[in-house]
Parts: C-alpha cells; structure tokens; sequence
C-alpha cells in the first residue's frame, strides 16, 4: 500500500459521536531519528501496553458557521494546547478525512495513568483519534476490511506521533521497513505477533516513576538532534540489525538475548542524547540507581528481569508473568524508594485500541 491508497476523497455529512481507549507502548528496539513526516530513520519494535491508556470522544456535526470548527476538552477542561496542537495534526491529515474541514469538531480525552507520572501520552492519544477518525470514515464506507481499518488507524496516528502508529495493534509490533519481517514498512505498522513466542506475550512491564516533572527536550527535538550527531548513521545500522536479530529472539522465546538488546538499546539511545550538540541528560541519580539495583539482583538471582528506558527518566522494568510475586516482593523492597512518591505503574503487554459503546 502507499500514500494515495489512505485517501478518502468522499464528501459527506456526519452527525454523531464515537469513542475509543488507546494505550501507549514501550519500544524494545527504539526509534531515534526520522526523517521528515515521522519516516523513521530505523525500523523500531515494541510492546504494546494494557494499562496506560487514553480514552478519547470524537464528535461530529455540520459546520454551522465560519468560526473555528474545533473544541478540544482534557480531563473535563478546555485545553487551549491540545486544541492547537490538534489543529496542526488536522492540516496534515485533512486529505485523507475531507470531512474534518466541513464540520463542528468536539473532542473529550482523558489518560488513566497519573497527571504528572512524565509518561508520553502522545502515542495513546494520536491512536485514539486516529481511531475515531477511521471509525467515521467506515460508517461511510461500508466496503472497509478490518485490515484497511488498522493500517490506516495506524498510518494517520504516525503522522501525528511516530511511536503511537505501534499504538493501533499489539501485543508485538514492527514499524519501519525491516528485511526480516515481510510486510513491515515506514507508512504503518503491523503485528508480528504470530511470529512472537508466548512468553512474551503476557510479559509485564512495571513503569517506576523516578521523576514526574516535565522532561526539557521532547522527543521530537531530540529526533531534530540525530540528523547532526556524529554517530547517527553507526546508530541506525545498529538498530537495523537488532531488528533482525531480535526477530529470532522473540520467536524462541531466548529471553537472555531479549535482555541484551532491550538494555543496550536504552542505554543507546540515552548515549546520543550525551553526544548531541547541545548535548543533554534526561536520566536522573535514582534512574542510575535503579538500574544498578536490577542488574545486580539478576545476576545474583538468575531471574530473567530487566530496564529500558524511553526519552524521559523512568525506568520500564520488564518480566515474564510467571516470576510476577518475585519480582513484587523485589520492587516494594529495594526499588520503590527510589520512585517519586513511591509512585509505580503495573503495566503489562496488551492487543490496541477498543471501542467504546
Ligand atoms: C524514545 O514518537 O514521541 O520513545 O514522532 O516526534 O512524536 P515524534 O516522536 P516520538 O518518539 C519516541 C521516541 C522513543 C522511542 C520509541 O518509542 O521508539
């Protein structure tokens, strides 16, 4: 499939209301540099999440008048960020829904994971939209296959946020174009699930809150910032053939290989934050501190746990479900101390977005 084929010229009239959850997702080999329009530089591979979600009302009427056809509400209030910032997402996907132009748009979301826990909710809630959006088109378009349905859903929620096109399917996603998964491609992604182990998929991920602020670089300064670092063609190569090698890791279930290529991908990412220019730092004391404390209790328990990080300080500590009470007893004791007001997320691996009726 290409651009063209996500296009849907159709001018018509809506008058009504859908709403659909999202989660987030943790990438295990990451995105880190893209080209214009959220083209990844590398192929990236991740969990979805279960847990940390966002739930979004899309609302639809005639236009009434000339006036901004936008209203955006996050947690009960009118959010004048949102509401611009959507806007901006709108211009860019207009020719693929005309009808956004043509109508009174009122949109409701909420996150149900804390206010200020520093979780990117932007994967969540681009795939969210993105789904209420697809989700009208195919009330005018009976002819639309659940699978048009997810690579759109997918496609549009990449424009908005690269990392939330993983958002639309799960538990095991690829997006980017990978010679080791057939179908993989830079427009959407695509579940490799039927490809992955079953160990993985009812794998845990633990979100230790280290610190709630807001971090100083987002995401897509830090993607701007790959294009002059002097190891940013080292660094996509890398990622390409830990893609290709993770592929054999999650069909055998080899979780020591997993844990090899989740950690260094994290530390990865955080060295070209160090080596841009300007250089900076998102990790903190206590995400050091963390990290030190789950490598020294695997290696003297054996157990098979460990970190990745995304663009921020908190620490995802990955597990298989069946070392879950273990693991508990590990967090409360020697972990949450380190967490901001002892704040942690049981997250674990979950499917994408449902609707809500
Ligand atoms: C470190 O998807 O947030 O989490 O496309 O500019 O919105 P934009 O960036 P974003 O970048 C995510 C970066 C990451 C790695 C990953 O999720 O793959």
């Amino acid at each position: 499939m290409n651009e063209k084929d996500f296009i849907f010229s159709k001018d018509i009239k809506l008058d009504g209301i859908v709403k659909w959850t999202a989660p987030s997702n943790i990438a295990i080999v990451k995105y880190w540099g893209k080209l214009e329009n959220q083209i990844p530089q590398n192929p990236s591979i991740s969990l979805t999440l279960n847990e940390s979600i966002t739930t979004t009302s899309l609302s639809l009427k005639p236009k009434s008048n000339n006036n901004s056809n936008l209203k955006f509400e996050f947690e009960g209030e009118t959010n004048i960020a949102f509401e611009d910032k959507t806007r901006a997402f709108f211009k860019k996907i207009d020719k693929y829904f005309p009808f956004i132009l043509n109508h009174d748009i009122e949109i409701k979301s909420k996150n149900n994971f804390p206010h200020s826990s520093g979780i990117a909710s932007s994967a969540s809630s681009m795939a969210a939209l993105s789904a209420c959006l697809v989700d009208f088109e195919k009330m005018n378009n009976s002819e639309m296959s659940d699978d048009f349905f997810w690579k759109k859903a997918s496609f549009i929620s990449r424009i908005g946020s690269g990392s939330a096109s993983r958002s639309t399917c799960g538990p095991v996603v690829i997006w980017g174009e990978s010679e080791a998964y057939e179908n993989s491609n830079d427009l959407y992604a695509v579940n490799i699930s039927n490809q992955t182990h079953e160990i993985f998929k009812d794998f845990n991920d633990t979100i230790l809150i280290i610190d709630p602020g807001q971090k100083k670089i987002s995401s897509t300064e830090g993607h701007k910032l790959m294009n002059k670092n002097p190891f940013s063609n080292q660094r996509y190569d890398i990622a390409r053939k830990n893609v290709i090698d993770l592929k054999n890791i999650l069909k055998s279930g080899d979780l020591d290989g997993f844990i090899s290529i989740a950690e260094s991908e994290a530390l990865m990412i955080h060295s070209l934050m160090l080596t841009s220019n300007p250089s900076y730092i998102l990790m903190k004391p206590n995400t050091l501190k963390v990290i030190s404390k789950i490598t020294e209790y695997r290696s003297e328990s054996k157990l098979p746990i460990c970190f990745t990080l995304d663009a921020g300080s908190n620490v995802h500590l990955l597990y298989p479900n069946n070392i879950k009470d273990k693991i508990s007893d590990f967090i409360n004791n020697e972990l949450i101390k380190y967490c901001s007001s002892n704040k942690y997320i049981e997250d674990k691996v979950g499917s994408g977005p449902e609707k809500i009726n």
